[in-house]
């Protein structure tokens, strides 16, 4: 069946949302997703989204820059760092306008808050010297997310937007360079779809679940970097995943960084704060890849504590901020740690532990969101991206925490007005008229297979093997064993059937076409891993253990090669005004 429409949006977390709201309602716009809208990941971010208001102390969209060009150990493309902070302060106001409720300070004004690498310089004079803590962060108690996407769903709704949700989009149908439309099944009834358009935006999230512990939803599983893999275009810096520091111990449900932000501290099994060590002048409030690699180094030489079933962990104590501050500014994550641990925060301490939490690679685009098909900057005509599933580069090798939220509606807003800019020339491209027969083989073929492997099996080594020889620290080694698990998991992957053969919500046709996705999005952080002889940001390998920037100020381009190890290529970082430093706090 074809369905036609001038925008196709893939996504329904924050990103789709706030390009759909932007396509005005003579065009016709549709955004799929695979869960209802509001249930899309963007709902689960918790502590903020930042922009220098000034709200509670002086502060300016340079500082929000430099912060973000340090805190990506320099990988960050510079140009793109200065459209999100300088947009930011807008974007919030937007936000405020559209209905979204944000927390407020005494004044009435949105209340602002500290989060991790975000910092003003403590003496005017030396702007990048000695730095301190700025509340920058905008938030709503710790359910900034989900207040979020609330308000962009409400607002698509009156913009008229077609919805059609709990539909798994299974190949983007591209040729010659330019996007066509994408196949679909409906996961109610099995039914294949094309969607026609004149632009598709890709809005698909993250893919933490490549992980065994991960703070992201079972959604996760980087479907839109896949699918642009698959076609053949390039994905971008796969090796730059980001490890939350504190996610609940054994589950990774995210425990915001905003209770650091609000005075929450962190501890070993001797009390000690030990943060003090790693980062003496932000201590806690370090960003996320240093507090992580401390908590994995503090456990690593035995000052962690274990826990009954053999694993550690460390410590979150927010119970000196009192039980007020708690209940209205941290209600989600301490009641989190109530239900799953049975641990009571106003009188002690959350156990936690390092969580997969998001990509700042992905599928490369220029400052509109349009998609590059390599390393040179020429984009695929009428495709675009954005949000957590594209790489701009405003994160580089690290992200700082509330930029990701800033991310999604900068630029998700730049997306639709530049799919706006597109369609006043754009026209329908004739499609194939096999169009959809690869997605119905391949549907078709899991359904009739008997092949004995199973995908929950094939997924839980993925995301063990992942944990251990693709996390936080890494090496040269673990890397090699990885590639070659990877390789057995493709094979094995070739054997996998299904049990369930009904046509009707089948999750576990879902699942299985999911586990290509994550297989396809490991291979490129693993391979982009392997190659980059260096640490930095969030990539750290110990057998490479400085930064070099002699040689890897760049960015890495990962191409699928059909049964082949992929290719990799290089585009040299955008610098403009900050030159890379020694990155210390
Ligand atoms: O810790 C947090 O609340 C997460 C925020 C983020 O990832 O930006």
């Amino acid at each position: 069946m074809i369905k036609k429409f001038d925008v196709v949006i893939v996504g329904a977390g924050g990103a789709g949302l706030r390009a759909a709201v932007e396509i005005p309602a003579n065009y016709s716009c549709a955004v799929i997703s695979k869960v209802f809208p509001s249930r899309s990941h963007t709902g689960t971010a918790q502590g903020g989204v930042c922009a220098a208001l000034s709200n509670m102390e002086e502060d300016n969209w340079e500082n929000h820059a430099f912060d973000t060009v340090k805190g990506s150990d320099y990988l960050g493309d510079q140009d793109s760092i200065e459209v999100m902070c300088r947009d930011a302060i807008r974007a919030i106001i937007e936000l405020e306008h559209m209905g979204m409720p944000f927390s407020r300070n005494d004044e009435g004004k949105i209340a602002q808050r500290n989060f991790g690498g975000h910092t003003k310089p403590a003496d005017a004079n030396d702007p990048y010297g000695k730095r301190i803590p700025v509340k920058r962060s905008c938030y709503s108690a710790d359910r900034t997310g989900h207040v979020m996407l609330q308000t962009l769903f409400d607002n698509s709704i009156k913009n008229q937007v077609t919805f059609f949700s709990e539909y798994f989009v299974t190949e983007l149908l591209m040729e010659d360079g330019v996007c066509k439309g994408v196949v679909a099944f409906d996961i109610a009834t099995s039914e294949i779809h094309i969607f026609q358009a004149k632009a598709i935006l890709f809005a698909t999230g993250g893919n933490g679940r490549v992980f065994r512990i991960t703070s992201n939803a079972h959604v996760g599983t980087g479907d839109g970097m896949a699918l642009v893999y698959r076609a053949g275009l390039p994905l971008e810096d796969m090796e730059f995943y980001q490890f939350h520091p504190t996610g609940l111990w054994k589950l990774g449900i995210l425990v915001s960084e905003a209770a650091r932000g609000e005075g929450g501290i962190l501890k070993n099994k001797d009390g000690e704060r030990f943060m003090v060590r790693y980062a003496p002048t932000v201590m806690d409030l370090a960003p996320r890849d240093m507090v992580s690699r401390a908590i994995i180094t503090e456990i690593r030489e035995g000052r962690g504590i274990r826990g009954s079933d053999g694993t550690d962990y460390v410590l979150l104590d927010v119970s000196h901020l009192g039980k007020e501050v708690i209940d209205e500014k941290l209600p989600e994550i301490t009641g989190f740690a109530r239900t799953y641990l049975g641990v009571e925060p106003t009188k002690e301490p959350i156990p936690i532990q390092p969580t997969a939490h998001y990509a700042m690679g992905g599928i490369p685009t220029n400052v509109n969101c349009e998609v590059l098909m390599n390393e040179n900057g020429d984009i695929v005509k009428g495709l675009y991206a954005a949000g957590e599933c594209a790489c701009v580069s405003v994160h580089g090798g690290n992200r700082l925490g509330t930029n990701s939220l800033l991310d999604l509606v900068v630029f998700g807003r730049r997306g639709g007005k530049a799919i706006c800019e597109f369609l006043k020339t754009a026209d329908f491209y004739e499609l194939d008229k096999n169009a959809g027969s690869k997605t119905n083989e391949m549907i078709q073929n899991l359904f009739s297979s008997n092949g004995t492997e199973k995908v929950v099996e094939i997924r839980t080594e993925l995301q063990n093997t992942m944990m251990e020889d693709c996390g936080v620290f890494r090496t040269e080694e673990g890397l090699q064993r990885m590639i070659s698990k990877l390789k057995e998991l493709r094979e094995r992957y070739k054997n996998i059937s299904i049990q369930d053969k009904s046509k009707v919500f089948n999750t576990d046709l879902v699942e299985a076409l999911e586990l290509e996705n994550l297989l396809q999005n490991a291979e490129a952080t693993v391979y982009g891993a392997f190659e980059r002889k260096e640490s930095r940001g969030a990539h750290t390998r110990e057998d490479y253990p400085k930064r070099d920037d002699q040689n890897w100020m760049k960015h890495t381009f990962v191409y699928r090669k059909e049964d082949q190890d992929p290719e990799i290529k290089f585009k040299p970082v955008v610098v403009t005004r900050y030159q890379p430093m020694e990155r210390k706090y």
